[in-house]
């Protein structure tokens, strides 16, 4: 994993022992315009493919824009959004199959399978010199519309970019005071041994 020393890190000190491909993940809103190799991408995504899942089933899905479709992508995210996003080079939205391909039952882990895979994705992304950022803030319906999504079988989660961070200068002023990692609730807040 490349580090890079002019980020202040200053907000996250891990228990020793954890590595720091975990708390060296961030979400940048500075993206450098600078294209991801083809090569890289099929690696990122393929480590997404092997997350677990309910039952197997695989239910994540992947909608990534490519040089021509990058702005139809952006004009699908919310504003505020799309005030920092336009500069990532790789733009995507992640959708769940919401039913079982075995017996059509609705998959009630369907998105926390997809979760998992965005974090393999990531991890993987992070171990290549990438970053990606997750948003909630994206015009749902349109993007069922525009890319033909099935709402009864398919649920739209999230958007996200990815891509090589970028000069924190190039933000709109509102965001620069964030544009560092983030702390955490303590340990004893999220883990709760029961004897
Ligand atoms: C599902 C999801 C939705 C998010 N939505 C947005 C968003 O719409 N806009 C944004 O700027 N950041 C968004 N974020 C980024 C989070 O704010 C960020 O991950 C969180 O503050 C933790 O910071 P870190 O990822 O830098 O560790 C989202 C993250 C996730 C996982």
């Amino acid at each position: 994993m490349t580090k890079n020393s002019s980020i202040d890190y200053s907000n996250r000190v891990p228990l020793e022992g954890v590595d720091d491909l975990f708390h060296r993940r961030w979400s940048p809103r500075a993206f450098d315009a600078k294209p991801v190799p083809q090569r890289d991408l099929e690696v990122i995504f393929e480590a997404a493919r092997w997350s677990p899942s309910c039952f197997n089933e695989q239910p994540w899905r992947f909608l990534t824009s490519t040089a021509s479709s990058r702005d139809r992508f952006l004009d699908l995210l919310l504003e505020g959004n799309q005030a920092w996003a336009k500069t990532a080079p790789v733009l995507g939205f992640i959708t769940a199959e919401k039913l079982f391909a075995r017996n059509g039952k609705p998959n009630d882990h369907a998105e926390f399978d997809a979760g998992a895979a965005w974090m393999a994705l990531t991890l993987q992304a992070r171990m290549r010199g990438l970053h990606t950022h997750g948003m909630a803030g994206i015009h749902r319906d349109r993007i069922y519309e525009d890319f033909g999504i099935d709402r009864q079988t398919t649920q739209l989660i999230c958007a996200f970019a990815l891509g090589y961070i970028g000069n924190p200068e190039i933000l709109p002023e509102k965001y620069l005071a964030n544009e560092k990692p983030s702390p955490r609730k303590p340990l004893a807040d999220i883990w709760r041994p029961i004897s």
